[in-house]
Parts: C-alpha cells; sequence; structure tokens
C-alpha cells in the first residue's frame, strides 16, 4: 500500500508501549499519510493527548472531549479513514473488540469502521499467552477486514522475557508498505496460489493482510473443509545452546512448514504456528509463536495443544541438547571438548498422549535409510495418526529444495510408494487426511 495521501486512523490504548505510537504516528506521516487519533482514558495516562494533537495537527478523540463541538466522532473518525491502526492494543481493548463491547473511542471505531482494521497486541507475556487473550485474539482473526499483528519475543518493560513486545513502528510501517497477503484466488480448497501479491513483510507477522485496493480472498466460506477449525503446526529447527554463543542444530528450511501453513489457510483452517528458528516466511494469516529449543517448543506446544483441531508436526526438532550448557563463553584451550547430551522431550509422543480422541496427530519422519521400516516404527511407537516419510535421496530435494521425495504412512496400512513432488504437493496429501481425518471424527 502506496500511504501517500492515505488517511490513518490511530487508536491508542493503555499500555505501556502507547508512547512509541507516537513514533509510528511520525513515521506514517513521513511517508505521506494523513493520521488522526482516538485515545482510552487509559491511554491518555501514559502520553498526554496533547502530544498526539501536536504531532497530528487535529483534535484527539477522547471520551470527555468536547462532546457538544463534534458529536459523531465514533462515526466520522472511522468513515474518514483507510485504514484503522491500534497500535498499542491493550489485552483489555481485545476483550472489548472482540465481544462487541464499545464504551470508550477506541472500541467504538473498531466497532463503526467498515475499513481494514490492524491491530498490533503489546503486553506482558503471560497476559498474551492466557487462554482469554488467546481465544480473544482468534475470535478477531476471524472478523473480517481485521488483522492482528503478532508480539515478537524479547525484553518486556516489565523487565521479564517472552513474547508480547510491540511490534518495532518501523516493522508496522514496513508491513503495511509491503502488504503481505495471504493465498488468494485459490482454484480449489487444496491448492493456494500467490495471486501475484508481494509476500515481502516481516516474518514475524501473523494474521495481517492489508487490502491492496482489492478485496481480500474470502477464506471465511463456510464451505471450505477447515473452517471453525484450528490447525497447530511446528516449524523449523531447534537450535540447542553450547554456551550463550554456539548451539547444536540442523539444516531444516521451515519450507515444508510455510507451504502446510498456506495450504491449511487456503482450505479455511485457522493456523497456529510454533517455528523454531528458520529462514522461510510464513504468509499472512498464520499466526506465529517464536521459540528457540526443544524444551521451548515443548512447552509452547502443549500450551496450544488443547485449542486445535489437529496438530502436524512439522519441526526438525533436537534429539539432544547439550546437558549443563555454559554460562560463558567455552574458551578455546586447544584440548579435547566432550559435550555430555540429554535426550529432548519428545514433543510427538507427549502430545499424542494427551490429546483428545478427536483430535488428529501428524508426525514426519526424515530417514536416510530402511525408509519403511523405520517409518513404521516411529509411527507405531508415536502412536500418531499418520506420519509424513520423507527422505533427502534425490538430488537437489529435502532441505532448502522445493522438493522432497515422500510417502504418508497411516497405521495398519502397507507403506504407499515415494513420489517426488513439490513440498506444496506434500502439504496438500496432509491437508488432505487431516480433513478426512477430522469428518471421519466429527462427521
Ligand atoms: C504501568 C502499567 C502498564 C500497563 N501496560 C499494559 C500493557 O502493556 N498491555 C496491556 O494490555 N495492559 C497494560 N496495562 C493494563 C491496562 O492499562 C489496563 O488493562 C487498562 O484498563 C486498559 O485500558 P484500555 O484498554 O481502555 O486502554 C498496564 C497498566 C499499568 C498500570
Amino acid at each position: 500500500m502506496d500511504l501517500n495521501g492515505k488517511k490513518i486512523l490511530l487508536g491508542v490504548t493503555g499500555g505501556i508501549a502507547a508512547y512509541k505510537s507516537c513514533e509510528l504516528l511520525r513515521l506514517l506521516q513521513k511517508k505521506g499519510a494523513q493520521i488522526r487519533v482516538a485515545m482510552t482514558e487509559a491511554a491518555t495516562r501514559f502520553v498526554a493527548p496533547l502530544t498526539f494533537a501536536s504531532l497530528s495537527k487535529c483534535p484527539v478523540y477522547l471520551k470527555d472531549g468536547a462532546v457538544e463541538a463534534r458529536p459523531f466522532q465514533h462515526i466520522d473518525f472511522p468513515r474518514w479513514a483507510d485504514l484503522y491502526l491500534v497500535v498499542p492494543c491493550t489485552a483489555n481493548a481485545i476483550g472489548k473488540f472482540a465481544y462487541g463491547l464499545a464504551d470508550d473511542p477506541v472500541s467504538l471505531c473498531f466497532m463503526s469502521c467498515t475499513c481494514p482494521r490492524l491491530l498490533a497486541p503489546a503486553m506482558n507475556v503471560a497476559m498474551y499467552n492466557s487462554p482469554a487473550v488467546r481465544r480473544n485474539l482468534q475470535t478477531l482473526r476471524s472478523f473480517e477486514n481485521t488483522y492482528v499483528l503478532e508480539s515478537p519475543a524479547g525484553e518486556l518493560a516489565c523487565g521479564e522475557v517472552g513474547s508480547g513486545r510491540l511490534m518495532e513502528p518501523a516493522d508496522i510501517v514496513s508491513f503495511i508498505e509491503g502488504g503481505s497477503l495471504p493465498l488468494v484466488g485459490t482454484s480449489s480448497p487444496t491448492t493456494p496460489s500467490s495471486g501475484g501479491h508481494p509476500r515481502n513483510a516481516p516474518a514475524a507477522l501473523f494474521n495481517c493482510h492489508p487490502r491492496e485496493g482489492g478485496d481480500l480472498p474470502e477464506l471465511n466460506d463456510p464451505a471450505l473443509p477447515g473452517h471453525g477449525r484450528t490447525v497447530l503446526i511446528t516449524a523449523g529447527r531447534t537450535e540447542e545452546a553450547i554456551d550463550p554463543v554456539r548451539y547444536i542444530s540442523n539444516r531444516s528450511s521451515g519450507k515444508t512448514a510455510v507451504a502446510l501453513a498456506s495450504v491449511f489457510l487456503a482450505n479455511g483452517y485457522s493456523v497456529e504456528v510454533v517455528a523454531g528458528p528458520m529462514e522461510a516466511e510464513f504468509p499472512g494469516g498464520a499466526a506465529v509463536h517464536r521459540v528457540r529449543s526443544a524444551c521451548e517448543m515443548h512447552r509452547a506446544v502443549m500450551e496450544r495443544l488443547s485449542g486445535a483441531d489437529a496438530l502436524v508436526h512439522c519441526a526438525a526438532v533436537a534429539d539432544y541438547r547439550p546437558k549443563d550448557p555454559a554460562q560463558s563463553k567455552i574458551k578455546d584451550s586447544r584440548s579435547q571438548l566432550v559435550l555430555e547430551l540429554v535426550p529432548n522431550p519428545n514433543i510427538l509422543r507427549d502430545s499424542v498422549a494427551a490429546k483428545k480422541p478427536n483430535q488428529v496427530v501428524v508426525g514426519f519422519a526424515l530417514e536416510t535409510d530402511h525408509f519403511e521400516e523405520h517409518a513404521q516404527e516411529k509411527l507405531r511407537k508415536s502412536g500418531a495418526d499418520a506420519l509424513l516419510l520423507n527422505a533427502p535421496v534425490a538430488k537437489d530435494s529435502g532441505f532448502g529444495f522445493d522438493n522432497v521425495n515422500y510417502a504418508l504412512v497411516t497405521p495398519g496400512e502397507k507403506v504407499p510408494e515415494m513420489q517426488m513432488g513439490s513440498k506444496v504437493e506434500l502439504s496438500e496429501t496432509i491437508v488432505d487426511f487431516v480433513n478426512r481425518k477430522l469428518e471421519e471424527r466429527h462427521g
């Protein structure tokens, strides 16, 4: 989206990151956008309305503003806007938006605006991960024209470390300009297509697809097999610390998980991803939670499992981690160094053990020899509903490449012959299986 001449309504709610919305306002203005501001009462305790009024050169819409002079601000402001940003967006505001409460300027504008709405949540990690906030964000993601930015992990204002930071204002601006769009122009439920739209928004974004003039694709269609269903995907690799600067990892690029997320989205699913480090970027529309180590991934999956209808465990998780990572960098003593490794938790097995009977779990098995035998053994031991066997045997296939040699192994059935196909085709095989299984279990 070219911001020049665009009218942007900025809703500010009462979080500690409210001061960052001043910087956002300035950045948007530098791109040529016109800004108006609405604030909650709580927000005015963090930044004075006079600051926003001075920067935007326009009166701020406040609860106790000059109502007589401007009685219809709650309709006029949103109607004026091409885009409504709520930055920062508190847990409280998220709850109000999700439940249709409208008792302050920001929630009133949310309810009455018809332009795209982009929310940047910011809060303490425990609040961000609380079941209520997760559920409310999920609800908001199902609203038409409503998009939610990820709140990246890092040091929070409260001193704790974790997810819940406000996305940096510069990243918000480049996202809006870049217009990362989800799959559009889907010709069939399992076939995604980029529709020619750029996908150059920061990787950390999720469920964020501001319009570029045209309408967004209708992925909320009740006819799609994933409508009203959620899939949880693990993605990328894990990094197991040896010391503060070194780690054990593997070569997974995360491309398969990205293809999977795209195909699930095209099938109408809400997609949640727990992603370790990876290079590939997720499409807008997927809610991405970043982790680093296998233990962090295990925790994040177990926390989210109950909210999912299906889990596809695609991440390349390290089987082992150093027993006692050094607290400071290990010095080069030129003598032999022995690393003691301990097994990591088995996320696939633990999630199968914890799942409800109607949840579907698909695992991945990367094998380099005795493919069928190893895959069947892993499937049996894990108790998963299916295992995607893949083998980087052919030249230009496997890690980092777009093609892969694969077969879907299911209990009690002969292992099908492995076939070479794209990661999207592989994903379609999995999504078709999950669609079928969920249909069988839920009718
Ligand atoms: C110092 C301080 C910092 C706060 N920071 C946040 C925050 O970052 N995110 C959040 O959701 N709530 C935060 N809160 C709580 C909100 O201010 C509180 O829920 C308030 O009712 C939000 O109102 P609003 O959503 O109408 O702006 C904070 C409260 C205090 C006192």
